[in-house]
C-alpha cells in the first residue's frame, strides 16, 4: 500500500520481506527497539500474524503487527476467548512523529483485517499512553471494559533474553463492519 503522509511525502507499507531483515535491524537498534524479526518473518509464513513495515525510501519509518487470533496472546482469558486478530507493536521512529505514518499503518491493518474477513480488530493499550488512546478512540476504538492488566513478556534477539512488562493495559476493541472499503 503506498500512502501519502501529512507532510506530502509518500510511504510504502507491506509486510516484512527477508531480506529487509539486515537495514531493518540496524535501523531500529539505532531506537534502541531490539526486536527479533526472523521470528516474526517466521510466523508470518505460518500464516499467524502480518509483520507490516513502512518504507520511505531505503528506510524503515515504522512497523505495527497483526496477529490473527489471540488465543495465544499475552492478555487475560477474557481476551484470548473473543478470538479476534489484535495489532501489537504500532511504533513510528521518534523524529518522524506526528507526521501521520502511525494513522496510515493503522488504515493498512484496518483494510487488511477487514479484507480478510475479520469483523472486529482489539489491542492493548497502556491507560498512561494518552497520545496512543486518543488516536484509538478517534478511530472508533472501544474500551472492552474488562479490569486494568500488566502485560509480561521474554523477548529473545540474537541469543540474549530481554523482559518486559507493561502495566496498566486496557483492551480497545473496533468493529470494522461499518468501514468503507
Ligand atoms: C503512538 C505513535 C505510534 C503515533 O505515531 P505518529 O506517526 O506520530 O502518529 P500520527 O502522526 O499518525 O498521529 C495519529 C494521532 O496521534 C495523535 N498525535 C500524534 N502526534 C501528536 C502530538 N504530538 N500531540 C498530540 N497528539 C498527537 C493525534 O490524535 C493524531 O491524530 P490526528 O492527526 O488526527 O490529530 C508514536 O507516538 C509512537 O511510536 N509511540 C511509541 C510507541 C507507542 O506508544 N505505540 C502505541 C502502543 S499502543
Amino acid at each position: 500500500m503506498i500512502s501519502l503522509t501529512n507532510t506530502g511525502k509518500y510511504v510504502i507499507i507491506q509486510p516484512l520481506a527477508e531480506p529487509e531483515i539486515p537495514i531493518l535491524t540496524s535501523e531500529l537498534l539505532k531506537c534502541d527497539r531490539l526486536i527479533n524479526h526472523h521470528q516474526l518473518l517466521y510466523l508470518q509464513c505460518e500464516g499467524r500474524c502480518f509483520y507490516l513495515i513502512a518504507w520511505d525510501g531505503e528506510l524503515p519509518v515504522g512497523h505495527a503487527i497483526i496477529y490473527w487470533d489471540s488465543d495465544m496472546a499475552p492478555e487475560p482469558q477474557a481476551v484470548r476467548n473473543l478470538h479476534i486478530p489484535r495489532v501489537e507493536d504500532l511504533w513510528v521512529m521518534p523524529h518522524r512523529r506526528g507526521e501521520g505514518i502511525a494513522s496510515k499503518l493503522m488504515d493498512c491493518v484496518e483494510a487488511i483485517t477487514k479484507e480478510r474477513g475479520f469483523p472486529k480488530i482489539g489491542l492493548d493499550v497502556s491507560l498512561s499512553n494518552h497520545l496512543a488512546r486518543t488516536m484509538y478512540e478517534k478511530r472508533g476504538y472501544k474500551n472492552l471494559g474488562i479490569p486494568a492488566y500488566e502485560l509480561r513478556g521474554v523477548s529473545v534477539v540474537n541469543g540474549k533474553e530481554y523482559f518486559w512488562c507493561e502495566p496498566n493495559c486496557i483492551f480497545l476493541i473496533k468493529s470494522l463492519s461499518a468501514m468503507q472499503k
